[in-house]
């Protein structure tokens, strides 16, 4: 009897309110070229390793559910941050994942994620070809960190940055209204790690009738908490609402997070990253007592990657394309490697997929070059702007139910 032609793709890291478009990419791509089976791994490899996995034909029944899917955010598998050991460390645990992989059929398997997750293709594809097996191991990028090497930008990234510049736009406008608390100073943290790409996205803020925030600190310049108290205090001698940004990451000449200051930043996860949060918390306390004035900070937390209902359409259709050019790419015999996302114009905006060795990616971190910031590097230029600009074009108008948006979930009767 002929081998059956089954894939297998797994979600990881971090999650954003359009890794479910890639999940429905590699899915109506697979079903279109004629695999048998589309399975999904349940939080990843390590999900994968428990033989926790779900044929994805019990959960998604028809374009309806396929464009929920794109509509709904986190990861709808589940994700994981585990780091899978080198080869010559613990052969057993490739040897496990492979018994498994060959037990169900497995032709290709597709991983979507970012820098971290990216490893885990490198690993497996150099345990595959070492060993001879039959699988093919494509990456699919992920994050709304954009901080993947080699590919324009990362599905993710648009639709954040989108949220990230309404809301910046709006807590502007709330801190104007305030007239019983002035002077006031607003800090506003956002995620991105050691990359300040989505930081440097609530300049997107600066319109027509927003000034915009008035300091954005990226993680990739040292932050001087002098000169910064200096420049607000010089505001606050011409403005009465000041807005900062701030990213998650911003450490002093020392390397030390602000986070780190309060308290924070004391867990660390598989892959040796620090929980950073409450670097605007700190900045808020330390300029109320220092400044004396009326302070707030606002975290964006999760709501950033989560928020599908402020998705960008770009964004939705590109992940949508990444994941079924995977399984395009795997179909032909691809492996050990990531399709990325070439910029073809930016007016009109046009991107095609490409795809690259993933040795070259994996681990990999591409920050925010130094000539997007300013002189005092305490701001984005204009070619960070207009960069950031056609990735946040169109909407995806979320499907509403009862006034909310209505999400595809997984039915958990029907895991394996
Ligand atoms: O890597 C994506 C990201 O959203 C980072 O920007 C952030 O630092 C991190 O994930 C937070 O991860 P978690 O939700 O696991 O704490």
């Amino acid at each position: 009897m002929a081998k059956k032609r089954n894939i297998i793709v797994g979600q990881s890291g971090g999650p954003t309110s359009v890794i479910n478009s890639s999940l429905a990419g590699v899915y109506s791509n697979a079903m279109e070229r004629g695999f048998h089976k589309v399975y999904g791994m349940l939080h990843g490899v390590q999900g994968l390793l428990d033989e926790q996995y779900v044929d994805l034909s019990t959960q998604i029944h028809n374009e309806l559910d396929i464009e929920l899917l794109k509509r709904t955010p986190s990861a709808f598998l589940g994700s994981c941050r585990f780091k899978l050991p080198e080869i010559h460390e613990d052969r057993e645990i490739f040897e496990k994942i492979f018994e498994i992989l060959n037990r169900l059929e497995i032709d290709s398997f597709i991983y979507i994620g970012g820098n971290d997750s990216m490893d885990t293709i490198k690993k497996l594809s150099d345990y595959g070809t070492i060993t001879g097996q039959p699988q093919k191991f494509l990456g699919v990028p992920k994050t709304i960190d954009n901080d993947l090497a080699l590919t324009d930008h990362t599905p993710g990234f648009g639709s954040a940055a989108k949220y990230i510049g309404a809301s910046t736009k709006e807590i502007i406008r709330d801190a104007l209204g305030l007239t019983y608390h002035k002077p006031m100073i607003t800090i506003i943290e956002v995620m991105g790690r050691n990359a300040g790409w989505l930081t440097g996205a609530t300049a997107l803020a600066k319109t027509e009738e927003c000034e915009g925030p008035d300091l954005i600190y990226l993680p990739e310049a040292d932050f001087d908490l002098e000169k910064c108290t200096k420049k607000v205090r010089a505001l606050l001698k011409k403005k009465e609402s000041i807005v900062i940004a701030v990213s998650e990451g911003i450490h002093l000449a020392d390397g030390r997070y602000v986070c780190e200051l309060s308290g924070g930043a004391d867990y660390v996860d598989a892959f040796g990253h620090k929980q950073l949060q409450g670097t605007a918390a700190y900045l808020a306390g330390y300029f109320a007592s220092e400044i004396g004035c009326k302070t707030r900070s606002v975290e964006f937390s999760t709501l950033q990657r989560s928020a599908s209902h402020m998705a960008s359409r770009v964004d939705i259709d590109e992940a949508f394309m990444v994941g079924g050019a995977a399984v395009k790419s795997a179909d032909e015999g691809d492996t050990g490697k990531m399709i990325v996302i070439d910029r073809v114009s930016d007016d009109p905006y046009m991107s095609s997929a490409g795809i690259y060795d993933v040795h070259r990616i994996a681990n990999e971190e591409k920050l925010v070059p130094r000539e997007w910031m300013n002189r005092e590097a305490d701001y984005v230029t204009k070619d960070f702007v207009d960069y950031v600009k056609p990735l946040i074009q169109g909407d995806y108008q979320p499907i509403m139910v009862n006034g909310l948006p209505r999400h595809l979930v997984l039915d958990t009767k029907r895991k394996r």
